[in-house]
């Protein structure tokens, strides 16, 4: 038996052991992707090949630690019922011991082609990377083709990883995350002919964001063009909160510029957020038949295992759902829930012109773990006013969305949200006279989307079960509830 297959068998066994346990967790989430057992962080490969959209995921069976990787794979025709299909890689090989780390897909003329790192540590605990292709033609076996690039450029530490591929007329183009001798944070992009031959066109990113110059790593690059304009994704490690900005141990945003294809040369504008809340990184994206430019993340960070306690019952981590972007006049980006999410509808429950003046009220039908939520708010004469979610009958526990009018500020707030972080993410947001507040509420995760995409939140929350009810509610003076709508969602 090839050494691939007797690690998947390894692998299927481990998770059939958890099943029952894993299946038990009520935080198990009802339209989310995660894994059936150990842990899932970056999604990978995402691509839309042969009419189906495939995802990928950085799959560790055997634990709920970042232990050596595997790529789980899932197929869909919709983005909304995915069909998990064998694990794609295992870390068989010499050139990936420790893992077969992030990466992406393309349709080569048919063939669909991965090209992923191969991450290998010696006794001594050193690194190496090898940047590796795997090819398909049925879009579920993979046969490897070992390495194309062996370890580093010069110049560089062997922190070399997740790199994300595209054509442009007739070449492709790579860009990966790395580090300079110097500990400084770089993205790479690289050119080939062929997928295999790969020359360093330059540096597109370094280790400075909007005047802060502490990044010491980037993770996960993509790179894509929408509206006439590049957009350089990336996850970079060693920046510092500032107010509101950056309270995740690591970060996910964008820079919008113009790329060079003959120099290489990326000029770049400030570096934003793609998202608010608590646990969004690693995001990558993919365009598909229809031209839309969709975005998917780790519903999830890096090295704060505490945050996530699932744990205990075999598993962690789950994506988010899928995002189709658009680029404004101003340059950025808006995130919008893929329409296919429709899907899930049921039950719609619809209330409209209701105000809400120094109160708090909760509506009949309107509660829930498992939903949609849209409410547009107007006549904005209160000083703050939201919503709140998951909420317990004596109201000890809760997750408040608050809008402040004065401040013009909107808050997450996660301090009484049940067990996993507490805390609160804030982004500033105008007062235009009115509010859409989009949720998507699953047993343990909010995504929020604000004012059609405007800005995102993504959080996961650990509520008892029993906690379920929304509360709408305005302090110091009045605001209307023009329309809102809830569906369940299965
Ligand atoms: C980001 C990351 C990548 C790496 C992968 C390993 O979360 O650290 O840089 O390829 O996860 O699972």
């Amino acid at each position: 038996m090839k050494s691939e297959d007797q690690l998947i068998k390894k692998a299927e066994q481990a998770v059939r052991s958890k099943k029952e346990k894993v299946e038990s967790d009520y935080y198990r989430l009802n339209y989310h992707i995660m894994p059936p057992a150990g842990l899932l962080n970056d999604p990978n490969g995402f691509i839309q090949f042969d009419g189906d959209y495939h995802l990928f995921y950085q799959f560790y069976p055997f634990d709920t630690s970042h232990g050596a990787k595997f790529w789980a794979h899932l197929k869909s025709k919709n983005l909304v019922d995915w069909q998990e299909l064998p694990l794609a890689l295992a870390p068989a090989q010499s050139y990936e011991s420790h893992g077969c780390y992030s990466g992406s897909a393309v349709d080569n003329q048919g063939t669909l082609t991965l090209i992923y790192t191969g991450n290998v540590k010696d006794e001594n605990n050193r690194r190496e990377t090898y940047q590796c292709l795997a090819v398909s033609k049925d879009g579920i076996n993979f046969d490897k083709l070992g390495p194309v690039i062996e370890n580093q450029p010069v110049g560089y530490t062997r922190h070399f990883r997740d790199p994300k591929v595209w054509k442009k007329d007739d070449d492709w183009y790579l860009v990966i995350g790395t580090q300079n001798t110097e500990k400084k944070g770089r993205i790479l992009l690289f050119s080939s002919e062929d997928l295999k031959d790969w020359q360093l066109l330059g540096e597109i990113a370094d280790s400075k964001i909007n005047g802060l110059n502490n990044i010491y790593m980037w993770e996960c690059p993509d790179l894509f063009t929408l509206n006439g304009k590049e957009i350089l994704i990336g996850s970079p490690q060693g920046i510092k909160a500032a107010g509101d900005l950056y309270n995740n141990i690591y970060q996910s945003g964008y820079f919008v510029g113009s790329l060079n294809y003959q120099t290489g040369e990326f000029d770049q504008q400030d570096f934003a957020e793609l998202d608010r809340g608590f646990d969004f990184y690693a995001a990558q994206t993919t365009v598909d038949k229809k031209g839309r430019r969709i975005l998917i993340a780790w519903m999830g960070v890096p090295d704060q295992p505490e945050n996530y306690p699932e744990r205990a019952n075999g598993w962690v981590h789950t994506m988010t759902l899928p995002r189709v972007l658009e680029l404004n006049q101003d340059h950025k980006l808006i995130q919008k829930p893929a329409a296919e999410l429709k899907k899930l509808r049921k039950e719609e429950v619809s209330y409209h012109n209701l105000k809400l003046k120094n109160e708090k009220i909760e509506l009949n039908s309107i509660s829930g773990d498992s939903l949609e939520l849209i409410v547009s708010f107007n006549d904005l004469n209160a000083s703050s006013f939201g919503v709140e979610l998951r909420a317990s009958e004596n109201n000890s526990q809760k997750t408040v969305i608050t809008y402040n009018s004065k401040n013009e500020k909107l808050t997450f707030d996660k301090r009484k949200s049940g067990q996993g972080e507490a805390g609160t993410r804030s982004c500033a947001l105008k007062n235009n006279g009115d509010l859409k507040l989009h949720f998507f509420i699953d047993t343990s995760s909010i995504e929020l989307f604000v004012n059609d995409g405007e800005e995102v939140f993504s959080s996961r929350v650990y509520p008892d079960p029993a906690s379920k009810k929304i509360n709408f509610f305005a302090e110091n003076g009045s605001v209307k509830i023009k329309e809102m709508r809830k569906w369940k969602l299965s």
